[in-house]
């Protein structure tokens, strides 16, 4: 097993050794290396500031330059990985071309947001120049400023893009990738002290692997780290051991599985490391109800590296993937270095953040049957703001009708009790029903009695109920014609 890190910075090779490897990406940046283009604001993944491009190597294919928050990603989750910053962006003492466009549309007043913005306009480049469409309102969703306004910076976008080529050219020499993916197939087991605490960070190539890890010890597994990172920065977390699965790839696959007896019926597989943009990119072709919530799903910088599997074992009962997970009854594949077991999703949560989930286990798949034509499936989430938000309420409600009737109904609910609710009520109150107002304002009756939500700072207990009844009537009101 190698014992320290090896990544490149702005094309350069590096060797971290010992404490450093435990420090965030944008902390190691900053205080070891000087580039302090790369701010720091929140630290806590909302204000995209500390946004750089890493890109990780591919067995096959070209190295894709995603935008990343630098405040919650641990180094020692980067080795094979390149990184570039803002510095790393200028030429030959010239501008690139995004950071001309925001010179030229006058995109900066302040300044402190604007290395994070230029980052974030060069990942929507890299992904126009991979021919992926690009929506600057979505590609911008992670990244906030609170002078300039928005206006001039997506107009630097519009600008920019026109030359979106530039930074595949910039960034063609990719022979620092062959050494990448070498070092990627590789384990690593890091010690090291930091500020006086000696810490251990395993990361294994395979799961066999990091099961055997998982029975041994007690690290703490960490996959994207957008739920942990922000807890260590908030001083709310201190493992000494770091259990990190981000290299390992039998958990990373995602594919639809077509059922060999019934066209049109197939099965979402994931691996629990496949990422939100990962899952997008399926959703888009085959579950498009889920899109919606998936794009709001915080930022790209999120979504490139937070998974699946972290929304489903940090438990939150606003976590946005479960009221979907509860509706097409997925099911979780957990495994321990001796036996596996499958246990549907809605009998994984015992109260709050209290999971079926043995110390000795990880979640290693996730399989989630698809809608099948002719299903009615909505997703509704409901927060105060439309980007990069948390949930207030959450819901997911999947019915198939027989002509119009109510054949069976299947709905789940967030931000209603300590954990995500199957709504087994309700769902019985409008099974066999005709497809009326009348039966979904009873199922409205039903499903107040069935949740006890909390008041919160985002919304009081009787806003929660009256959402759970609102989204039935909206459910009723959307799909009534196509119904009747
Ligand atoms: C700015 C911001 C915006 C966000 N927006 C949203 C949002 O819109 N909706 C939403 O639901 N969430 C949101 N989140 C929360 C977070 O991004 C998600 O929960 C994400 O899916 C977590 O995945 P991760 O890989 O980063 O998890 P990590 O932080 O790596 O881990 C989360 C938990 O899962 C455990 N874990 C991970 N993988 C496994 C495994 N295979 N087996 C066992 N345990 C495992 C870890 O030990 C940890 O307890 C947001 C977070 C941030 C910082
Ligand atoms: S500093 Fe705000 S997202 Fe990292
Ligand atoms: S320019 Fe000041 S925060 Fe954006």
């Amino acid at each position: 097993m190698r014992e320290h890190l090896i990544l490149w910075v702005n094309g350069i090779r590096r060797e971290v050794r010992g404490g450093d490897a435990f420090l965030t990406l944008s902390g190691w940046l900053r205080d070891r290396l000087g580039l302090v283009g790369t701010k720091i604001m929140c630290a806590e993944g909302d204000c995209g500031a500390c946004t750089v491009l890493v890109a990780e190597p591919a067995d096959s294919g070209t190295p894709r330059w995603l935008p990343i928050d630098s405040c919650i990603r641990f180094l020692f989750q980067l080795d094979g990985c390149h990184v570039v910053t803002v510095e790393g962006l200028a030429k030959d003492g010239g501008l690139a071309p995004v950071q001309q466009a925001m010179v030229d549309c006058h995109g900066s007043q302040c300044g402190f947001c604007t290395p994070g913005f230029v980052m974030a306009l060069a990942g929507g480049c890299a992904a126009k120049s991979r021919g992926e469409s690009l929506d600057w309102r979505k590609e911008l969703s992670g990244n906030l400023c609170r002078c300039t306004g928005y206006v001039s910076i997506f107009e630097a976008a519009a600008r920019a893009e026109t030359e979106a080529t530039w930074i595949a050219e910039r960034f063609a020499d990719a022979s620092w990738a062959v050494e990448g993916a070498r070092l990627r197939r590789e384990s690593l087991d890091i010690r090291g002290d930091l500020d006086g605490v000696t810490m251990r960070a395993t990361c294994p190539a395979t799961v066999a692997e990091a099961l055997a890890v998982r029975r041994e010890t007690d690290a703490r597994v960490v996959a994207g780290a957008t739920d942990l990172g922000v807890l260590w920065n908030k001083g709310k977390l201190r493992p000494r051991h770091w259990l990190d699965l981000s290299r390992v790839v039998e958990l990373r696959g995602i594919l639809v599985e077509e059922s060999a007896g019934a066209v049109g019926l197939a099965t979402l597989v994931a691996g629990p490391l496949a990422t939100w943009t990962d899952m997008l990119a399926v959703c888009s072709e085959r579950c498009g109800e889920a899109v919606a919530v998936l794009e709001a799903f915080g930022g790209p910088q999120i979504r490139h590296v937070g998974t699946l599997g972290g929304n489903i074992v940090n438990g939150s009962p606003i976590a946005d993937s479960l009221p979907l997970l509860f509706a097409m009854e997925a099911t979780l594949g957990l495994a321990s270095a001796t036996a596996t077991r499958r246990v549907p999703i809605d009998s994984f949560y015992k109260g709050y953040k209290q999971l079926d989930l043995a110390a000795d286990e990880l979640l290693v798949d996730v399989r989630m049957p698809l809608p099948a034509p002719g299903d009615i499936l909505r997703l509704v989430k409901v927060s105060r703001r439309r980007d990069l938000d948390i949930s207030t309420f959450t819901s997911a409600i999947h019915l198939r009708c027989d002509g119009d009737r109510i054949a069976s109904a299947r709905i789940a609910f967030g931000g209603v009790g300590p954990t995500v609710v199957r709504m087994r009520h309700t769902e019985a109150a409008l099974a066999g029903q005709p497809f009326t107002e009348e039966t979904f304002r009873r199922a409205g009756d039903v499903a107040v009695n069935e949740i006890r939500p909390l008041t919160d700072v985002r919304g009081s207990s009787e806003y929660r109920l009256q959402l759970a009844r609102n989204v039935l009537l909206k459910v009723f009101h959307e799909q009534r014609v196509a119904v009747g």
